[in-house]
């Protein structure tokens, strides 16, 4: 791995702290960071090296993964770190970050490998972009790379332009834009339950699947932030990123080989295949909903329009489900269906594979076969599979279970880093990928601007709006595994 400068912009943000250093951290302790780095964190506010250092080490204290047993190791990583005061919008503050970036490659003898990541607000990335560009700390003899968080733009225009300005300073595999559903061990694990499986690969198409349910489920509500959601909604919040990434991941084909060029190319076939809904057909295949208040465990909770910092007249999402069609000769026919929103019954993260049922008159309790694949907070996969009873003769489900039970499972922004470190994009948003899956979700945005379809108010602690499960019961099915 080559040696390099990393450097956060927003390195004093919630996210730094949760994430960013506790991963660094991790894959220090691991070996799997370069032999040499430094790293620079920039922030507002006006602190001295030690008081940084301090906040740095806090959070590792409170969210690494593993704590070194001797203090050696956090002083040697800390010792990697600088501190900067900044603002984004003053050119003189980049020209100082140069020059410490500068002083501190000659100071450790490594090559202008420079890494920026922007953990900022969104507002800020067109303009950090453009001025790296401008101030020269993009002009570099080595390599730069740009790691970007979400939102990635706020509908189909505002991400065209800012692609068009991100890419005025970097081009496009030098861009990592992060999804954090693609950290998570368990949907990088479906390329491979999909593709090492020939068992299932056979089984992988409208011959022998009947739907696949793709579920978000959180119990907490718009929490600290609304003043963020109350202008995406979950459509713009989970589904236009989250979502249509496990439906891309779920439905590809198998890739010519496992490279980033080649997962993503599929993925990218995917979204292309997916059935465009204009605004008259958003209604028949979207639901919309807000939770109300209500009680959840004996206790009263606040709804969407009452909870601080929300509009009072509020028409934000905070539940989405969608019926999709992939029109390719795998998929054609068989609905995907998607659902995520705040406030419901449990926190899962799922995705339930149905498949047909055999037709034969022979057994008539045969339940359908379903292979479940748990995310989060669950990691499992498990294979639902008919069988009879030796004692009664009656039919009964036969689970076949795979449980990750590994306590030592990398955080999603450890494999995320480590994947930008090195080079691989595989699990990161290729602009074709945002693009097609913005286009996608425009006509629903304008549908909900345009208040055509109704917003339906949801009880919390339950499973969503009754239209939710209307969506499947017009095709014969119904939301599995729900509590
Ligand atoms: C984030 C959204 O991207 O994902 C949050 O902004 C949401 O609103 C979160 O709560 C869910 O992530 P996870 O990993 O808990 O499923």
């Amino acid at each position: 791995m080559d040696n390099m400068t990393f450097v956060l912009f927003g390195g004093t943000g919630d996210l730094a702290k949760r994430k960013i250093y506790p991963a660094l951290y991790n894959l220090f302790l691991e070996g799997k960071m370069p032999k040499t780095f430094s790293i620079i964190g920039l922030g507002r506010g006006d602190m001295t090296e030690e008081q940084f250092h301090k906040g740095v080490e806090n959070s590792i204290h409170t969210f690494s993964r593993h704590l070194s047993e001797n203090d050696f190791k956090i002083k040697a990583f800390l010792n990697t770190i600088r501190y900067s005061q900044f603002d984004a919008n003053t050119m003189d503050d980049y020209q100082r970050l140069l020059k410490l970036v500068k002083d501190r490659e000659n100071e450790l003898n490594i090559p202008e490998n420079r890494l920026f990541y922007l953990s900022v607000s969104p507002v800020f990335f067109d303009t950090i972009a453009l001025n790296i560009k401008q101030s020269g700390l993009g002009t570099t003899t080595g390599w730069k790379k740009l790691i970007i968080e979400k939102p990635f733009g706020h509908d189909l225009k505002s991400a065209r332009e800012l692609n068009s300005k991100l890419s005025n300073a970097f081009k496009e595999d030098e861009i990592y834009r992060i999804d954090h559903y693609l950290g998570k061990p368990m949907v990088r694990n479906i390329e491979a339950l999909e593709f090492a499986n020939p068992v299932l690969q056979a089984l992988w198409n409208n011959k022998f699947i009947a739907n696949v349910q793709i579920t978000a489920s959180e119990t907490v509500g718009v929490e600290q932030r609304a003043g963020y959601y109350d202008q995406a909604g979950a459509i713009r919040d989970m589904f236009q990123n989250h979502m249509l990434q496990l439906l891309m991941m779920t439905a590809m084909h198998s890739p010519k080989q496992i490279g980033a060029n080649e997962i993503r190319e599929e993925k990218r076939k995917v979204l292309e295949a997916l059935r465009p809904l204009n605004k008259d057909e958003v209604e028949q295949n979207v639901v919309r909903g807000q939770y109300g208040a209500g009680v959840v465990d004996n206790e009263n909770v606040s709804g969407y329009k009452d909870e601080p910092g929300v509009a009072i007249n509020s028409q934000t999402d905070t539940f989405i489900a969608a019926r999709l069609w992939i029109d390719n000769p795998d998929w054609s026919g068989v609905p995907f269906y998607i659902r995520t929103g705040k406030k419901m019954r449990e926190k899962s993260t799922r995705i339930v594979v149905e498949f047909k049922k055999s037709g034969d008159e022979l057994y008539l309790n045969e339940d359908s076969n379903q292979l479940v694949i748990e995310i989060n907070p669950n990691e499992a996969v498990t294979l639902h599979l008919n069988s009879k009873n030796p004692i009664n003769g009656h039919m009964e489900s036969m689970d076949v279970e795979y449980v990750s039970e590994q306590s030592d499972v990398p955080d999603g922004y450890e494999l995320l880093i480590y994947d930008a470190l090195l080079g691989d994009s595989t699990y990161f948003a290729h602009w074709n990928e945002v693009e097609l899956a913005w286009n996608w979700v425009q006509p629903i945005l304008d549908a909900f601007e345009e208040n055509r379809i109704p917003l339906h108010e949801y009880e919390p602690g339950l499973n969503g709006p009754e239209a939710a499960h209307r969506l499947l019961e017009e095709d014969g099915f119904k939301w599995s595994l729900d509590k």
